[in-house]
């Protein structure tokens, strides 16, 4: 396991400001809320033995239980003290396929393809660009390769749509935007969306498999 933290090379955007500031209770909140719906995905995906598997945002690793032992996860997420959590249940469990990395979602420093699987839980409405971020997990996901988003997506329904929107200078403040669309977040990035549904009726939550449709032509240039 690798825990690289290049202080200076990376900027401290204000999205994972609070989670540093609050790592240590983020487990105790939001477990419950996460854990399960998290596990129940990634077990649905059956990753097979010597899968390359990137997690964008990992936080306190409350998915890392559910990986196989037979693959190799690299995490990344930019608060230090939230991978800091996650370093110790790697630790705790004596897990050896897990690489964790102090890195931004907008500029992953990994060349292009480099992974047959890419995971992201609750962070595309966290970070200040979506878009950039979903090119960058494509960028890195090679061609066919499986992406899996899960996230609070605004509603589309007429009233609650707007309250949503109200609501989001506050969600803003508070580090995350209630307001971002399905549709916003995937504008433009040439992903094929397998299937998008919640876990349970009253979810807050979209589940979103996807599969990146990038091409190798004959002249090796990819699209
Ligand atoms: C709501 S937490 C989700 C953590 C974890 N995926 C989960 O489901 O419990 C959002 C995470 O995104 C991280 N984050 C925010 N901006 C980021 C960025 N630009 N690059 C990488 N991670 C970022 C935060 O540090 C935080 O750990």
């Amino acid at each position: 396991m690798i825990f690289a933290q290049r202080e200076g090379s990376l900027r401290q955007p204000h999205e994972s400001k609070i989670y540093s500031e609050f790592s240590h209770l983020y487990d105790k909140i939001f477990s419950r809320f996460f854990c399960k719906r998290i596990a129940t995905v990634i077990r649905s995906l059956s990753i097979p033995p010597g899968a390359k598997v990137l997690e964008v945002g990992v936080g306190t690793g409350l998915s890392l239980s559910a990986y196989p032992p037979h693959c190799e996860v690299t995490a990344i997420d930019l608060a230090p003290e939230m991978l800091e959590q996650a370093r110790q249940k790697v630790i705790e469990h004596g897990w050896r396929h897990f690489r964790l990395l102090r890195m931004d979602a907008l500029n992953l420093e990994f060349p292009d393809n480099s992974f047959d699987y890419v995971t992201s839980f609750h962070v595309i409405s966290v970070v200040p660009d979506p878009v950039r971020m979903m090119r960058e997990i494509h960028r890195v996901c090679r061609p066919g390769g499986k992406i899996v988003i899960i996230n609070h997506f605004r509603t589309t329904k007429p009233v609650l749509g707007p309250l949503v929107d109200a609501l989001d200078p506050l969600t803003r403040h508070l580090g995350w935007s209630a307001s971002l669309r399905l549709s916003q977040a995937f504008a433009g990035v040439p992903l094929v969306i397998e299937k998008q549904f919640k876990t349970s009726p009253f979810s807050l939550f979209t589940v979103v498999l996807a599969h990146n449709r990038k091409e190798v032509t004959t002249d090796g240039v990819m699209h």
